[in-house]
This record gives C-alpha cells, structure tokens and sequence, in this order.
C-alpha cells in the first residue's frame, strides 16, 4: 500500500556532504518527494522524537548528536515505504548493515549512523507531525 514516511539526514550526513548520494537513493527507487527542509532541532524536538529510547545507555549521546548541526527533515511517499526505505538504510549499526544500504556502503559507527527513517505508519505520522506543518508537505504524487 502507499504510505508516507519520515526520514531525516542526520548532522553527519549533512557535515560529510554526503545529501545529494542519500536522496539521490531514494529518488532513484521511485520514492515520491513530498517536504523537504533544514532544521537545527532543539533538544526538546530531539527528545519528543526519540522519546522510545529514553533510558537507554545511548540515549544522552544520541540526543547530542542529534542537536549537533542541522538535519535534513523531509518526508517521502511511496509503495511499503516504511519497510523499503528501512532496507534502503541498512541495519542500525552501519558495521552489520549490507554493502548497497546507506549505512553498509557510508557509515562505520551506530552512533554517526546517517540517516533515520520511521519504523511504523504510527510513529511516521508522529514524526511527519513533530518535524513539519502541514503546509509543508505538498501531495503532487498523488496525481501521478
Ligand atoms: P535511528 O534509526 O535514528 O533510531 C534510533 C537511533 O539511536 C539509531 O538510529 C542510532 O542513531 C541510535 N542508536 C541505536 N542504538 C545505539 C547504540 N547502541 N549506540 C549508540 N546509538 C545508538
């Protein structure tokens, strides 16, 4: 089925210039672009986003990171989207993920891994929600 999702390009995505090679992925798999914008989340952002992991050993370091530099927000259509774009990406740790993901071919470490992508239609909405207004994400897919 379409659905949409959200991804974003994390500060070290955008510090290693690598933003044209990751959109350019999704691009070419047939993935319809629908908002895209830069935004130098705040802490608060960061934890309404992540607030699944709170309590995790990771968690302070990734709300750091997070808050590094800007993220690349956007949001994306497309057909099982949510679990294609997940395999797009590779594993979460970019030492386990396959070579031809994001991560197996961009990344080394689970704590400068890239880029984020929705693990449910649920959490997606809540993230589309959190990241952008409504007014920005435009619908021209749909008349495709
Ligand atoms: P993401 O897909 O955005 O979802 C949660 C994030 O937490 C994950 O990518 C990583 O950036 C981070 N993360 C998950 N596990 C670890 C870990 N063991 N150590 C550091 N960061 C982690």
């Amino acid at each position: 089925c379409v659905e949409r999702t959200f991804i974003a390009l994390k500060p070290d995505a955008i510090q290693r210039g690598l933003v044209g090679d990751i959109i350019n992925r999704f691009e070419r798999k047939g993935f319809h672009l629908l908002g895209l914008k830069f935004v130098q989340p705040s802490r608060q952002l960061v934890e309404k986003h992540y607030e699944e992991h709170l309590g995790r050993p990771f968690y302070e370091g990734l709300v750091n990171y997070m808050t590094s530099g800007p993220v690349l927000a956007s949001v994306w259509e497309g057909k099982n989207i949510i679990s294609s774009s997940r395999s797009l990406l590779g594993a979460t740790d970019p030492s386990k993920a396959a070579p031809g993901t994001i991560r197996g071919d961009l990344a080394t470490q689970v704590g400068r891994n890239l880029v984020h992508a929705s693990d449910s239609p649920a959490n997606a909405e809540r993230e589309i929600g959190l990241w952008f207004q409504p007014e920005e994400v435009q619908s021209w897919s749909r008349a495709l």
